[in-house]
């Protein structure tokens, strides 16, 4: 799939992105918090084995395993896992997150996860069909949460414009979890606000989809 502006959401397309991304600028990928819609929305559950989709610099997959969950971390880019060792290794958290240099459009896990989850993840396919693709991944009585862009024309995302091809709605995404086997719990598109490159502030249209799958 092309980008807009004429490129591919490859391997060497990532790359380029956390190598160029300073983790230490203000609104870097490389040295986020963790998400507050998987802080909100995870918080609450007791903690077993989980996986992140596209975990860039691990923010996400160092907070849950900081909750005691046993976190599976992928992505595509060495660049960012070296980063998320790197940080998982600083919060002494390292023996419980395994991290692994694949391409989801490809992947396959060993098992199934108590939690799935993806922030921002916008591989080479269609985003529905990935987010088909992990929701496949959670094991009966698992939790699925994406965490995704609501793409605006002329806004800016975490720190890039997201993409229109990775925009979807939260009602797009829902519409895709098979009723019989999920309840869905949240399907909302939230705003936020947060520090973008050069202390910029940055709008967000989040979209946040929580679901259950049946036991
Ligand atoms: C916009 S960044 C978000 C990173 C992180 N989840 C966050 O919220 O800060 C998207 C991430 O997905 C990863 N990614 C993109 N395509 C991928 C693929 N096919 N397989 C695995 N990871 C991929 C990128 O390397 C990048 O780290």
């Amino acid at each position: 799939m092309t980008h807009e502006s004429g490129h591919t959401f490859d391997k060497e397309y990532w790359e380029r992105h956390w190598h160029k991304d300073q983790a230490e600028a203000p609104g870097s990928m490389g040295s986020n918090p963790p998400n507050p819609h998987l802080v909100r929305e995870v918080g609450g559950l007791a903690p077993g084995t989980a996986l992140d989709a596209g975990c860039g610099a691990g923010a996400e997959a160092i907070w849950l395993a900081s909750q005691g969950w046993q976190v599976t971390a992928v992505d595509i880019s060495a660049e960012a896992l070296a980063r998320a060792a790197g940080r998982a290794e600083a919060g002494g958290v390292a023996e419980r997150v395994r991290w692994v240099e694949a391409d989801l459009g490809v992947w396959e896990p060993e098992g199934r996860f108590e939690l799935v989850t993806t922030h921002y993840a916008h591989p080479a396919m269609p985003q529905l069909d990935f987010y088909d693709r992990i929701a496949g991944w959670v094991a009966p009585g698992g939790t699925l949460l994406i965490v995704g862009h609501l793409h605006s024309p002329g806004g800016e995302g975490h720190g890039h414009r997201p993409a229109a091809e990775a925009s979807v709605t939260a009602e797009a995404v829902a519409a895709r979890l098979d009723a019989a086997e999920w309840r869905v719990a949240v399907a909302e598109e939230r705003h936020r606000a947060l520090t973008g490159h050069d202390g910029r502030r940055v709008e967000l249209q989040d979209v946040v989809v929580r679901a259950v799958r049946q036991g």
